[in-house]
């Protein structure tokens, strides 16, 4: 039966300060333990620094296998290379889309020695039958997000799933994944309010990266740097705090499968990732 409730706050993660990579500055929220995953998501960083020791030492060569990775770089260029040849440039609003299946090999480098670098990676689970498919992997530069502005003064901006607008639908970019993403970076200005519908059955999540945001309805204030798990439901409305907020609004089909995550691996069973193990230590883990 489809929940048509509106979605309440659940629980609040707050983003545990750690770093990851080569030495990468970064705070995580889903993913911090095993507790705070969010089915399908196993796992969101932020990354936010004017200081180039924090983030200039990147993600050197390393492997992935059984899920997806969502870069989005708010400020700043990093460049991605992989096993299979591909080259792309992160730039500021742009958003890489990897799906690693069976495995991939790739870096994350900064291409900037000074200045701001700012952004998310969201690790996204694949189901049991998609998690040996071929790695892929998607660029999407800014130009090609729709935005759309708000009678408030804030604006959204759809990178994935849909979101309806006066009769019309906007639709993101990525489409047609089995989790069924919905990605979305909203922008409010302080008091403005912001309602979307997220079908019912997903979970979904809002994490506010700038200002404070609470729940229509709650008196809980979210602060930035926190992620708010919600209740079931087919729609969700915020309102921004006093000096406005900006969010990721996240949501996801559950998978309901186990999970066995080593690393950079995330597979079903401790068997599979043994193999996962073996094959990236034997140079198969990419080999078709
Ligand atoms: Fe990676």
């Amino acid at each position: 039966m489809a929940n048509t409730a509106p979605r309440k706050l659940e629980r609040i993660i707050s983003a545990m300060n750690t770093s990851d990579g080569a030495g990468v500055r970064l705070r995580r929220s889903l993913g911090s333990s095993e507790g705070t995953r969010l089915d399908p998501f196993l796992m969101l960083d932020e990354f936010s620094s004017d200081n180039p020791g924090d983030y200039i030492a990147g993600f050197p060569s390393h492997p992935h296998r059984g899920f997806e990775t969502v870069t989005y770089i708010l400020d700043g260029h990093m460049r991605h290379e992989d096993h299979l040849g591909n080259q792309g440039d992160l730039r500021s609003g742009g958003v890489q889309w990897m799906t690693a299946g069976r495995g991939i090999i790739h870096s994350e480098m900064p291409q900037q020695e000074e200045g701001r670098m700012r952004g998310f990676q969201l690790w996204i689970n694949l189901p049991a039958k998609e998690k040996m498919k071929p790695a892929g992997y998607r660029d999407i530069p800014a130009e090609e997000i729709p935005v759309h502005e708000l009678p408030s003064g804030g604006r959204v901006k759809v990178i994935a799933g849909t979101l309806p607008v006066n009769g019309h639908t906007i639709e993101g970019p990525i489409a047609g994944l089995t989790t069924e993403p919905m990605y979305l970076d909203v922008q409010l200005p302080a008091g403005a309010s912001f309602s979307a519908p997220i079908p019912s059955g997903l979970n979904a999540m809002a994490y506010v990266f700038e200002g404070n945001l609470q729940l229509a309805g709650d008196t809980r204030m979210l602060p930035t740097h926190s992620g708010a798990v919600l209740t079931d439901g087919d729609s969700v409305e915020f309102i921004a705090g006093s000096s406005g907020a900006r969010f990721l609004l996240l949501a996801g089909r559950p998978l309901n499968e186990p999970i066995v995550q080593y690393g950079p691996f995330v597979m079903n069973t401790t068997a599979e990732i043994e193999q996962a193990v073996r094959d990236y230590q034997t140079g198969r883990l990419t080999a078709t």
